[in-house]
């Protein structure tokens, strides 16, 4: 599906005209699938991996195809991009950045990581990814230097924050006058920026820094290696997110845990009270709750999943009612256990959350149980990789079939169907922006 840029409307129109048929066809009650599609029971059936995928998602064309436009003669100014809270929440917004950094016409300078207090932890951009390899990839995308000019050392970048604004925020209207004016800004991109308004090479520039030129430094990549070595193949990389933080922000309440589960959430909740009644039974259905270690096996094996599948647990230490996992799937592996050195201990949260993302990006499979900034990165890099037994499970499907009452083999049988055709269809790991649909 090579596209030139003129017919990619055309294009576009047709792949969602076929993909509303094929939604159509698959949907419709009356469609049977072939023989390995019908629906048996999880010890008959063959695991979800092996069925045929119709949708995938692969890089665009018009980032492979290059940098489009040549760089501008003159820079507009220098831009540093601020990054704050967890690894992968900075890397998102730092690639948000570059894209804004290519569409001002300005030369990036090196991001500052700011490592949030509890992470106890100075990890700078430089002690995560290497830093000579991004700037040789990004040549031609956007210009990147490693120091400002001298003299504009001495002082800080003008801040220009961006990290609250809501809504249609126009960066060149609103940015560019800034930067022209003080010639060295810092920002924190906007979430929620229109990004599809941007010039082809402002985007292509973007998912360049995102998923090509962000390498690991040469020491965590060794380390991560070792760790992937030491895991027994093949292996399924499992991102579990049920500890005491996550539960807290949820809202949410669970059922039968442990009173040690219970005392761990209270205090990681703060003033933020859990919902109740009505309200919890609606916040549970519109899959905000994450799934329990428990309730994620349950749907492991109605994706027969065979219950000896290795699997990697890309998580911390934190994980609560981790038995409702193990007791069925007993070759769960962590890096505290495969690893266990003196240089382990002496990481923190940067460098270990960098081994879980390594390793799952190198992984057979990977699977999601929550829809985080890690599981979206992971994705991405995984349909990069062209790795794609890529899966996030449903926890809204689990919560409504739940209420519905069903239980045994019949929930089984329902979450297999929507996991299948999330999985086939390529839905669910929706890639935003650098990825386009590819249709099989
Ligand atoms: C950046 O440069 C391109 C030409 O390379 C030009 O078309 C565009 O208007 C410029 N944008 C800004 C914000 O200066
Ligand atoms: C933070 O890390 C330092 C050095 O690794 C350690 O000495 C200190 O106890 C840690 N502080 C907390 C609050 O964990
Ligand atoms: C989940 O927990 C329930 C209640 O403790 C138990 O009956 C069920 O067997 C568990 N399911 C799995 C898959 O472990």
């Amino acid at each position: 599906m090579i596209a030139p840029t003129v017919g990619k409307t055309l294009l576009a129109s047709a792949v969602i005209f076929i993909s509303a048929v094929l939604a159509l066809i698959l949907f419709s009650p009356s469609f049977r699938f072939t023989q390995t599609l019908s629906v048996s029971p999880p010890s008959e059936r063959a695991e979800i991996w092996s069925l045929r995928r119709l949708i995938e998602w692969r890089p665009c064309n018009w980032w492979l195809q290059g940098h489009l436009e040549a760089l501008p003669e003159k820079s507009n100014g220098y831009i540093r991009v601020d990054c704050y809270g967890g690894l992968n929440q900075m890397r998102r917004d730092f690639c948000d950045g570059v894209g804004i950094a290519r569409l001002l016409n300005a030369t990036l300078v090196l991001p500052k990581f700011k490592v949030a207090a509890y992470w106890n932890e100075s990890s700078g951009f430089g002690d995560v990814f290497d830093v000579d390899y991004f700037i040789e990839k990004m040549n031609g995308y956007v210009q990147v230097v490693k120091e400002v000019p001298a003299k504009l050392v001495s002082k800080e970048p003008f801040r220009v924050d961006c990290s609250k604004r809501k809504g249609q925020f126009d960066y060149v209207e609103t940015v560019l006058p800034q930067l022209l004016k003080h010639r060295y800004i810092s920002i924190t991109p906007a979430m929620s920026q229109r990004r599809d308004k941007y010039p082809l090479y402002a985007k292509a520039s973007r998912c360049q820094a995102c998923y090509t030129a962000l390498q690991l430094t040469e020491k965590l990549e060794k380390k991560g290696s070792e760790l992937l070595e030491a895991i027994p193949k093949p292996f399924l990389a499992l991102h579990l997110r049920f500890e005491p933080d996550m539960v807290a922000y949820s809202q949410c309440e669970y059922s039968s845990l442990s009173p040690a589960s219970i005392q761990a959430i209270e205090v990681a909740r703060g003033n933020r009270k859990p919902w109740t009644g009505e309200q919890a039974r609606l916040w549970r259905s519109r899959g905000k709750c994450p799934l329990t270690p428990n309730e994620t096996t349950t749907i492991l094996q109605a994706l027969a999943i065979p219950t000896d599948t290795n699997i990697y647990l890309a998580a911390g230490d934190g994980i609560m009612e981790l038995e409702g996992l193990t007791s069925v799937y007993a070759n769960v592996y962590t890096k505290s256990t495969l690893l266990g050195g003196k240089d382990f201990r002496s990481m923190h949260g940067n460098t270990k959350a960098a081994l879980d993302y390594y390793v799952s990006i190198n992984s057979d499979s990977y699977v999601a149980t929550y829809f985080g900034n890690m599981d979206k990165m992971v994705a991405a890099m995984r349909a990069y990789k062209g790795l794609h037994r890529t899966l996030f499970l449903s926890r809204r499907a689990f919560a409504v079939l739940t209420s519905q009452g069903l239980e045994g083999n019949s929930l089984m049988e329902a979450l297999w169907k929507v996991h299948r055709n999330d999985y086939v269809m390529g839905v669910g790991s929706a890639l935003p922006n650098c990825f386009c649909e590819f249709k099989l």
